[in-house]
């Protein structure tokens, strides 16, 4: 098969990676890619969707997949699918899941799956009303794609109606922030769950859980995510099927009902309060950092899942997982997440501890290759991967594998995973 893998961070050079180890390939593309994916495959650079699909054509590509969410919402799969490729990915329609929190929350509403209670609004005497109706803390929403930063969650009720105003009258956020979501805040534990879905059958992914602060102990600024690991103890049987019941099977069905079938991953953030999946958002694509310590655990032929969930086939899948732990480690350039760094280049000692080798791996993404060396260049640089038959195991492998990468300015979370050894 020819692959093309649409995407240029760490989430695309797993899904990369993954491949490459599956004897079904024969040739992968990234678009765009980055400096290190060009060893797993072709960086390619094209941007426009039409002259993508062109490109697929060209090259007999067999299957695409899309790792982010823009260029989802902005329609490839219906482009692609009206020239007769195969893509993995929702809709246009079905993305707006993620492309528009009102309309998620409607959906939610609408089919009776667990959500924070809240209101939808571009009134912001609407939004002032709810406001006093709820206790602190309270969680304002932009309506559109903010990178991840559109979620306030506000102390007092002045701050939400401060940050409300700022939304609706588009000083924050723009356009993005013209139409806002309220609601109450859910005290509990987050996971990240992943159902490959075909628009009818899906299959659950081992549970993994994100750190999206900068700082350890969750303090700090948001950021798209600096380490994961999978699978979480924090999820048993019953809280599985919880989430399959209240939450898969009646998104699956309620995409259908809309005429917009939901086919590609979708991404269940979860808060669990009191032993109950309350859905916080989807997302309409892999997690990124959840993606890389995913595909390492995945036994199955990557490109047989994907390929299956594609054309509606995966009720044929009996797919298999490592009965391993995975742990991710995201090593950051020195101003992330505020502003871009200076390039500086990226050195990795040989590796001589013969168990760190055999059990290790980096997945690469914001690095680029300038004169045959690497930089880093991106927020994200690099995640350091450690495998183990204990989450333990996995993450002092990782850490004893950052120990080994060195760039100007380098910084990293020291305790991932630290819930799940709590437990
Ligand atoms: P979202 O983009 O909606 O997932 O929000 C980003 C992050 O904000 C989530 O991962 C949570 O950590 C937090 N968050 C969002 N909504 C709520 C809520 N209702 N209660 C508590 N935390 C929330
Ligand atoms: N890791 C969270 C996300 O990809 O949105």
């Amino acid at each position: 098969m020819n692959i093309l893998i649409i995407g240029s961070g760490g989430r695309e050079y797993s899904i990369g990676l993954a491949l490459q180890k599956d004897k079904n390939i024969t040739n992968i593309y990234f678009a765009p890619g980055n400096g290190k994916s060009c060893d797993l495959g072709q960086n390619i650079d094209i941007k426009d969707l039409n002259e993508l699909a062109n490109f697929a054509k060209e090259k007999d590509i067999d299957l695409t997949i899309v790792g982010p969410e823009a260029p989802l919402t902005d329609g490839i799969v219906d482009i692609f699918e009206k020239e007769g490729l195969k893509i993995f990915g929702p809709s246009k329609e079905a993305a707006k899941l993620e492309g528009s929190k009102a309309f998620m929350k409607n959906f939610l509403a609408k089919n009776s799956i667990p959500t924070a209670r809240y209101i939808e609004t571009s009134d912001f005497e609407k939004a002032c009303e709810f406001i006093e109706s709820l206790k602190e803390p309270i969680v304002v929403k932009a309506d559109g794609l903010c990178a991840g930063k559109g979620v306030i969650i506000a102390t007092s009720k002045d701050e939400a109606k401060d940050e409300a105003r700022r939304m609706l009258s588009g000083e924050s956020f723009a356009g993005a922030g013209r139409k806002i979501v309220v609601e109450e805040f859910l005290d509990g534990y987050e996971l990240s769950v992943f159902a490959i879905c075909d628009g009818e059958n899906y299959k659950i992914l081992p549970a993994a859980q994100d750190h999206k602060r900068l700082l350890d102990g969750d303090k700090g600024p948001n950021t798209g995510g600096m380490g994961a690991y999978a699978p979480t103890p924090l999820i048993d049987d019953e809280l599985y099927k919880k989430i399959e019941q209240r939450v898969v099977i009646p998104t699956l069905k309620g995409m259908k009902e809309l005429g917009t079938p939901y086919k590609g991953v979708l991404f269940m953030g979860l808060m669990i309060v009191d032993g109950e999946p309350i859905v916080l958002e989807y997302n309409v694509r892999f997690g990124d950092p959840e993606c890389e310590v995913l595909m390492p655990l995945l036994k199955s032929d990557a490109s047989e899942l994907f390929y299956k969930a594609a054309v509606g086939k995966l009720d044929e899948l009996n797919i298999e997982f490592y009965n391993k732990y995975c742990v991710g480690v995201v090593i950051a350039s020195e101003n992330y997440p505020y502003k871009s760094s200076t390039p500086s280049e990226i050195i990795i000692d040989e590796i001589v501890d013969k168990d760190i080798e055999d059990n290790t791996h980096i997945s690469y993404a914001g690095v680029s290759k300038i004169d045959g060396k690497l930089f880093a260049t991106g927020g994200r640089v690099l995640l350091c991967i450690g495998m183990g038959d204990s989450i333990k195991e996995a993450r002092d492998r990782a850490y004893g594998l950052c120990g080994q990468v060195h760039f100007a300015g380098k910084q990293f979370r020291k305790d991932i995973a630290y819930q799940a050894l709590k437990v």
